[in-house]
């Protein structure tokens, strides 16, 4: 037996994988990763995969990097863990001031969580709390848009709305209010992207001043709906949102987890728009892709409301044990400082050039109804009738076929349904770049042909989306 089927032999004995129907693996296999290197994954037969979509969109500078590797070895010689209710340790300050340095103007406190979905329940918690202290007990209820995607923890399922994950837990969720999304991917023929997003802000408008007495926050993926599909808009909507949210006396959240850390072509995706929201949410490439964390960074005003004697109960007694952890501030720190010392984010503007210019055909495919970019994310939406913007039935499993394809060319692409999609690490080349268009244009090729055959039914679900 190969190193490669005893280790995929060993999993499916004791593992539950996320994400996954588990009877899928008994046709398709799990990939059993050796080792990692740059923007190459390996496995114990001795192949490689080049990581299309940074592992769940986390690693931003290569496998094994020495540079965040090194930073957390010797903080691992000094101190792995405190608990940080009353106490704390040099890399969280150093942490905490950084991200407040490199943030929007008035982000001025950070609170820390250990993934992504954690990281927006203490911003939805926090924002209700605010209310209650100041006196608005009734702001209860969150504004979401349409085909978000915000975690897995029953809150942030509730502000999510792709079918798959929350329908079945329905009866477990919040009744948020649901907003049409700016979407661009859905605008009229002809129509540019800030005028559509321009007009979809009227459905927003008219919820906020419905319902603003009710609303303590709306919630937001920034310029990407990423789990939805890599579906993207205009910064204007979030200027008009930050607008509106002013207005209505209702807070704004942005997750920032899947987009922040330049992968919108900014550090942050609210930077376009030039505001600042008053709950910002990052993870993923918070640690490079090395440790789970999540950090909420909030304003003083939201700050100053909870800030009072111990009797009054107005305290946030939200904890996560392992908040704050300092192997994981290692990790940030590293990560950020690679981000100054390599100027990553003008670096970033000839690769996302290199991977519009190489997929840049595939605009012309009798079976793409577009291909779409923001900075260093690109998707390209397969379709069965291109005229009509037709999806092909879940049934068809098109995306799979793509995945499949490209696993067998060494490259790990994971569709998200029928949207093919690069996420890259940003110590990709530009050959690698072409290497991946190629890829994914036979992958394509492949799965549009009239009948496709694959081993296995995963993402097979209708609305079946890869949360990242
Ligand atoms: C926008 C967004 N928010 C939240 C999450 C949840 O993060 P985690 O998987 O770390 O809980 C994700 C994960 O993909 C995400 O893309």
């Amino acid at each position: 037996m190969s190193l490669n089927a005893d280790w995929m032999q060993r999993d499916l004995a004791v593992l539950w994988h996320p994400c996954t129907q588990m009877k899928d693996h008994e046709r398709l296999p799990v990939v059993p990763i050796r080792r990692g290197e740059g923007v190459w994954l390996e496995d114990f037969d001795g192949k490689r995969y080049l990581d299309a979509v940074s592992s769940w969109w986390v690693n931003v500078f290569g496998h094994a990097n020495p540079r965040i590797g090194d930073r957390i070895k010797s903080q691992l010689d000094e101190l792995e863990h405190v608990m940080l209710a009353g106490f704390t340790h040099p890399p969280v300050v150093e942490l905490s001031e950084r991200l407040v340095a490199i943030t929007p103007p008035g982000l001025s406190r950070v609170f820390y969580a250990d993934n992504g979905s954690s990281g927006i329940e203490v911003a939805l918690k926090m924002s209700h709390h605010y209310w209650i202290n100041v006196g608005q007990p009734g702001k209860r209820r969150f504004v979401t848009l349409s085909n978000s995607y915000h975690g897995e923890t029953v809150a942030a399922m509730s502000v999510g709305d792709v079918a798959l994950f929350t329908e079945t837990y329905k009866a477990l969720l919040l009744d948020s209010l649901k907003v049409p999304s700016p979407d661009c991917y859905l605008r009229p023929e002809g129509m540019d992207w800030e005028t559509h997003s321009r007009q979809m802000f009227a459905h927003m408008e008219r919820t906020l001043a419905e319902h603003h007495r009710e609303v303590s926050a709306v919630i937001v993926e920034p310029l990407i709906q990423g789990a939805g599909g890599m579906r993207m808009y205009h910064p204007v909507y979030l200027q008009l949102l930050r607008d509106a949210c002013d207005r209505y006396g209702v807070h704004l959240i942005h997750d920032e987890i899947a987009v922040g850390f330049g992968r919108t072509g900014t550090m942050f995706a609210c930077e376009q728009a030039g505001i600042t929201p008053d709950f910002l949410v990052l993870s993923k490439a918070l640690t490079g892709g090395y440790l789970p964390m999540a950090a909420v960074l909030t304003t003083d005003t939201v700050y100053a409301a909870f800030y009072d004697d111990y009797a009054t109960l107005r305290a946030f007694l939200h904890s996560h044990t392992y908040t704050g952890n300092p192997l994981a501030c290692a990790a940030a720190l590293a990560t950020l400082d690679i981000f100054e010392q390599d100027r990553v984010i003008e670096a970033n503007r000839a690769l996302s050039a290199r991977m519009a210019q190489a997929c840049a055909h595939l605009a012309d495919h009798p079976h793409v109804a577009e291909v779409r970019q923001t900075g260093m994310a690109l998707a390209i939406e397969m379709v069965a009738d291109k005229a009509g913007k037709v999806p092909y039935p879940w049934q068809e499993r098109r995306g799979l076929a793509v995945y499949q394809h490209a696993l067998s060319r060494g490259a790990l692409l994971r569709p998200l349904g029928n949207v093919v999609y690069f996420l890259p690490p940003y110590v990709i080349t530009p050959e690698q770049i072409d290497f991946l268009a190629e890829v994914a244009t036979e992958g394509i090729d492949l799965a549009t042909r009239d009948r496709v055959q694959v081993a296995s039914g995963l993402d097979l679900h209708p609305n079946h989306r890869d949360p990242g």
